[in-house]
């Protein structure tokens, strides 16, 4: 059954030429730009992309009818006619002709059984293969489940929108099965009701207003399209210090709405929630996770969820963790609160996100042993084994907070009979605030290759939180995404790259960070050389050069803690409860986490870890002071000593950040007016942050260790 027409009898190969003229005489690219689009903008395209997709088929066959499948169809057909023209003809479940072949293995199976990708394709993996189906040449995208058929999708009209090279996308050749690493690809939103977002920096939430889901939820739509897109199934909406009153009845109802606009695009909704809500909303005397009554109400309220929204991904949990109320309130432990939950959803299929972050934000400061840093493994790894199947422990990359350089969480090798996911910041709270350009994928890389040595054998955190170290049945990557209503999502224009890459590593955590910014790069600004070379270059330096000018040798992002995350505020850092952080005083500076002399810290990785963190001679110079307190005169690797590495590298970065500015006014004219100038204006803005913070810094450090800077720009009295 013919369920669009084809609106133009023009041959494809002709409307490829009508495009070309199109894109000679108009590039869309200096059209203007909001960044609503980010990377699916699906330009017209170029004279030689038009080239390589003559021979595409004029035609879809759709081997279903399922919610998803018609979303990968519209998708297509509203991409192939943006980028060429030409408007898809739609069949069902006719095999006549050549066509682009659309739907699962199942139904491919069904209409020919011969076709097979190299390995059997397991949930939401992808097939792209050229075969001839009943003597014509046809182009299929299947999918493991309904929803790979839409990543298939989307990872085809990639190809062609970043006009790859003729090989990898040649309708004669093409064959490439993908397969997601994780099962776990899902992004947290820290939305309040009231419309604020905790550690947002990109307006307010496109999910709520004034204390109710929004009533125009295009937004919330367009979101769920682009993270279907890099291949993101799960999204919990609202802030991890929940309010309680998202469980109401009436609240229920209200984010089913936000449900029905996510669900074509294969993407869950999720809610953070309060684990006092049984006492402060459901009427009870107690919260205790061992009442029988308390295990009734949240078996309750899951039941009013999946009532309404049937395919609801489960709640996250904070919970005993800066001012949250917890287990610990009824001396109960997190296995107790986080499996009470997990009984309630397990009838539906529901996950229980368990947060590892729980720590005691009042330590002593002046107790030397006491280290904030040990709180999670602490707190968690005894109870490894205790929590039900459907439980995830979600675990922050570092063992602080999403620092610019910590090492990898203990924890994460510290569980072998719990699943488990990693906690990773695109919004930049503690980078920048996207006011600064800090490119994560880099640092995100080094975290999930950091190889654990887990009983001797390699075991890097990607494998870890991907259960494939401990056999675990699930696990993967949850991102801390907190777009906005700016029309460009997250404020900055650059600062998309950070979430895109997340997806792209949730989906394949082997890519190379290059290979991640060329392609955003590509499908973010046009393929004009210049423009990605520049790009690309300044966004893969862009987390060294924030760090240079922040947070040297490990010692944490040197922002003011107690405030705003974001200005220069090294002493924040020490001398309260929140922070135990460098140690910095006249005689040195750096946390010893040592077993023998130190917080112990150092003993909760496996001893391989141990034993290269624990010597000074192997620690890399990048981690010493996260590791070590030493004198201003130690001498690094590189040779020099810890203070003159403090000088050096604030002047670098500071002089590295002015240089990103000139670069990119080497693009005026080759990018739209509109990005280029907002861009601009923030790399301006960066770099005079950055002697902000080089002044700041060197200034502190000198006034602490008395020692001047060789290079004379530090510690020179400017009456002199
Ligand atoms: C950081 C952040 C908080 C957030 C917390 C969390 O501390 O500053 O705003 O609530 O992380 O991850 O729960």
């Amino acid at each position: 059954m013919k369920t669009t027409s084809s609106t133009s009898a023009t041959l494809w190969v002709e409307v490829w030429g009508a495009a070309l003229v199109c894109a000679l005489t108009f590039p869309r690219s200096l059209a203007a730009e909001t960044g609503a689009d980010a990377w699916l903008r699906y330009s017209k395209l170029n004279p030689q992309a038009a080239e390589v997709y003559r021979r595409f088929p004029d035609k879809v066959v759709l081997l279903g009818d399922s919610l998803l499948l018609q979303t990968a169809e519209q998708e297509l057909s509203r991409a192939v006619e943006q980028m060429s023209g030409r408007a898809l003809q739609v069949e069902r479940n006719s095999s006549a002709g050549k066509a682009i072949v659309l739907g699962t293995m199942k139904d491919l199976r069904a209409l020919s059984s011969r076709l097979h990708p190299p390995h059997e394709l397991s949930g939401d993996g992808y097939w792209l293969k050229s075969a001839k189906i009943h003597g014509a040449e046809c182009l299929i995208i299947a999918g493991g489940t309904d929803r790979g058929a839409l990543y298939g999708v989307f990872a085809l009209l990639s190809k062609i929108a970043r006009a790859e090279s003729p090989a990898a996308v040649d309708l004669a050749t093409m064959d490439e099965e993908q397969q997601p690493y994780a099962a776990v690809r899902w992004v947290n939103q820290w939305d309040n009701l009231d419309g604020r977002i905790e550690r947002g920096y990109g307006g307010p939430s496109i999910f709520f207003a004034d204390g109710k889901v929004r009533s125009d939820l295009t937004r919330a739509s367009q979101y769920a399209r682009l993270l279907a897109s890099i291949g993101i199934n799960g999204c919990t909406l609202n802030n991890v210090n929940a309010a309680p009153g998202i469980l109401e009845d009436g609240f229920i109802e209200q984010v089913s709405r936000i449900a029905d606009v996510f669900r074509p695009w294969g993407v869950e909704v999720s809610l953070s929630v309060d684990l006092s809500s049984p006492k402060v909303m459901g009427g009870l005397d107690t919260f205790d996770p061992l009442d029988s009554r308390v295990a009734e109400w949240w078996r309750k309220r899951a039941g009013a969820i999946y009532r309404r929204i049937p395919d609801f991904g489960g709640f996250v949990v904070k919970a005993d963790s800066e001012g949250r109320l917890g287990p610990s309130t009824y001396g109960r432990t997190p296995a107790d609160a986080a499996n009470v939950i997990a009984r309630a959803l397990q009838p539906h299929h529901g996950v229980v996100f368990y947060r590892a972050f729980v720590y005691n934000h009042h330590l002593d400061w002046h107790d030397l042993k006491n280290d904030r840093a040990k709180a999670a493994y602490d707190n968690f790894h005894p109870l490894d084994g205790a929590f039900d199947d459907n439980v995830i422990i979600q675990i922050k990359n570092g063992p602080i907070d999403f620092q610019v350089r910590e090492p990898v969480s203990p924890l994460l090798a510290g569980l072998r009979r719990t699943n488990e996911a990693i906690e990773l910041q695109i919004t930049q709270e503690y980078t920048g605030q996207q006011r600064h350009l800090c490119f994560l994928v880099p640092m995100w890389k080094e975290v999930l290759d950091f190889d654990m040595r887990v009983d001797a054998h390699a075991a890097p955190v990607k494998d870890l939180v991907e259960g494939r170290v401990f056999r675990r049945p699930t696990g993967g990557l949850v991102g801390v995404a907190n777009v906005g209503m700016a029309a460009n999502w997250m404020g900055s224009p650059l600062a998309m790259a950070n979430l895109y890459g997340f997806g792209r590593l949730a989906w394949d955590p082997d890519l190379r960070g290059e290979k991640i910014i060329d392609e955003w790069t590509r499908l973010t600004f046009g393929s004009n050389p210049l423009v990605v070379k520049t790009i690309t270059a300044i966004e893969l330096r862009s987390w060294q050069v924030y760090e240079s000018y922040t947070g040297p040798l490990g010692a944490g992002t040197l922002t003011n803690i107690l405030g705003n995350h974001y200005d220069p505020g090294p002493e924040s850092s020490e001398e309260n409860g929140w922070g135990q952080w460098h140690r910095a005083d006249h005689q040195g500076i750096g946390m010893d986490r040592t077993v023998e002399t130190g917080t112990g810290y150092i003993g909760q990785y496996p001893p391989e870890v141990q034993k290269l963190y624990a010597s000074l001679a192997r620690c890399p110079d990048e981690l010493l002071l996260f590791f070590h307190h030493v004198p201003y005169s130690y001498g690094l690797h590189s040779g020099k000593t810890v203070i003159q590495h403090v000088y050096d590298s604030h002047y670098d970065g500071a002089d590295q950040a002015r240089d990103f500015t000139a670069q990119w006014k080497a693009l005026a004219g080759h990018i739209d007016d509109e990005r280029y100038r907002d861009i601009l204006a923030r790399l301006e803005y960066q770099a005079g942050e950055a002697v902000v913070w080089r002044d700041a810094i060197c200034n502190w450090a000198f006034r602490l260790s008395g020692i001047p800077d060789e290079k004379g720009r530090v510690g020179i009295d400017p009456a002199k």
